[in-house]
């Protein structure tokens, strides 16, 4: 489709004024959990984890499973990445590493018992594809011997473009992958040399041919917007080519810059970042070319063609959201494997040893590697509920809230109700009688009015520690 930058109607733009960014982007969290993973403490350890999983013991609870396994690998470093991971090309390492996650996983069978239904599987990284064919396979085959995949499961891996060949994409659907999430990020050169990750359109393409001729569905990329060289005119070609490539969902991050926290960071010439004005300038660009183009605005960071799973739900009010982001699936147990893995058990998170030395120590002793959880109370469970309506359906019913929790909203949520007035005075949400309704353009700022239910954000103030919307 012809498509110019001066085509692109200033909707988006228009919507996401300087104004409103300036005074509600603040940095505030994903909520890809609540609470948020900066809560868990080191008082919720491997015998809390291990209680908490005996609860699911067989017979207790019918409902599938989900499965994360996180491999920390990868062959060369991205200067933006913020990911956990390890930068080696010591592919021995891995074999250790199965070792070591074979272990656990026979631990977590200990009070969970063999032969669970699962249906979801999730591989994320680091970047999983540094695992040879064969090791893959390894991994596939020991929990399938685990658990009982239930015959319609999402079985899905992160794909580092430059680390398959459609031969490989082949083996991955054999050994029942059946989704793939693509990492791009940009496609112009000059970026690509900025943050060290070097990938041609075309090779993007050609796998992603091969990749629906194989049966994947569902197919994901991800992108970034913010990144070194980066400029309006160089970014509306990347989502020109987005358009080319066409995925069934896109996810469009904002490049959080931290490199206190992030090391590699540092590598990145801070002066070749784009302004905070460039910034907003892709953001609306990137928004309206999406639309344009046919993609379906699922909410934070996400994008998906209209006849996706994801965009369906979300036209009939069904999304909900896990540590992936956005699913079409109910936020179930969560069972997560691997060095740096968070899962959910019940009303408990926990999170493994973020270090491979920590986290093998604690398999050798043979105890579960968790360092930290969090186990949720009444009060936790209840925001829960309420942040996930306003992230997911973009609307927050009272009677809802007030039927499962038993408690009254104006009286409960009086604060945080009298909170939302300047966010409703700026168009962002409609104060009903008795709901919460998110705007067309507090649907881009939706973790903004997200962030008033959070009670532990508000009582720590420490939002520094987060990125920023744009
Ligand atoms: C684990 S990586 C994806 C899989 C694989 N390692 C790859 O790079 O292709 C997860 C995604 O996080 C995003 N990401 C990483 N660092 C980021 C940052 N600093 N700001 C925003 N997004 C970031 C990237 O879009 C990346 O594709
Ligand atoms: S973006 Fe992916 S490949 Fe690059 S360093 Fe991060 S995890 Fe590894």
């Amino acid at each position: 489709m012809p498509f110019t930058t001066e085509a692109l109607t200033t909707d988006a733009r228009t919507l996401l004024s300087e104004d409103l960014l300036r005074k509600f982007d603040t940095p505030g969290p994903r909520y890809t959990s609540y609470p948020t993973a900066d809560r868990f403490h080191h008082g919720f350890g491997p015998a809390q984890a291990r209680a908490a999983i005996e609860q699911l013991a067989p017979g207790s609870a019918a409902a599938p499973l989900s499965l994360y396994v996180h491999i920390p690998f990868c062959e060369s470093i991205c200067y933006y990445c913020a990911c956990n991971k390890i930068i080696t090309k010591h592919h021995e390492r891995a074999a250790e590493y199965l070792d070591a996650l074979e272990t656990e996983l026979a631990l977590v069978l200990e009070p969970l018992g063999a032969g669970r239904p699962v249906s979801q599987l999730h591989f994320g990284g680091g970047s999983p594809t540094f695992l040879s064919d064969a090791e893959l396979a390894r991994v596939m085959d020991r929990l399938a011997q685990s658990f009982r995949f239930t015959p319609d499961s999402e079985i899905s891996i992160e794909v580092d473009p430059r680390t398959v060949t459609p031969d490989r994409l082949a083996h991955l659907r054999g050994l029942g992958f059946n989704r793939l999430s693509f990492g791009v990020q940009d496609f112009d050169p000059d970026v690509q040399q900025a943050v060290h990750r070097v990938q041609s359109f075309e090779s993007v393409k050609a796998l992603m041919d091969s990749a629906r001729t194989l049966g994947f569905t569902s197919i994901n990329a991800d992108f970034i917007y913010g990144l070194p060289r980066q400029t309006p005119e160089s970014f509306a070609r990347t989502v020109q080519q987005i358009g080319e490539l066409r995925p069934d969902r896109i996810a469009l991050y904002a490049y959080a810059h931290l490199p206190e926290r992030f090391k590699p960071q540092r590598r990145i010439n801070a002066e070749e970042l784009p302004s905070p004005a460039q910034r907003i300038a892709m953001l609306g660009d990137a928004i309206n070319g999406l639309l344009a183009r046919g993609f379906e605005h699922i909410g934070m960071d996400h994008f998906a063609l209209p006849d996706d799973p994801l965009a369906v739900a979300r036209r009939e009010g069904k999304l909900h959201r896990n540590f992936q982001g956005y699913s079409t699936q109910p936020d179930c147990d969560l069972v997560a494997l691997g060095v740096s893995a968070i899962g959910r058990i019940g009303g408990s998170f926990y999170q493994n040893a973020k270090t491979l030395p920590e986290y093998h120590q604690s398999l050798a002793r043979r105890e579960l590697p968790v360092v930290r959880g969090y186990a949720l109370d009444g009060d936790d469970l209840l925001r829960r509920d309420v942040i996930m309506a306003l992230m997911c359906q973009g609307r927050l019913e009272f009677d809802n809230v007030e039927r499962a929790h038993g408690i009254r909203m104006r009286e409960y949520f009086g604060r945080e109700l009298e909170a939302l007035k300047p966010l409703a005075q700026s168009g962002l949400v409609l104060l009903e009688d008795k709901a919460v309704d998110v705007t067309r353009a507090g649907w881009y700022l939706v973790r903004a009015i997200a962030m008033v239910f959070d009670r532990h954000l508000q009582a720590s103030g420490n939002r520094q520690r987060f990125s920023k919307v744009v």
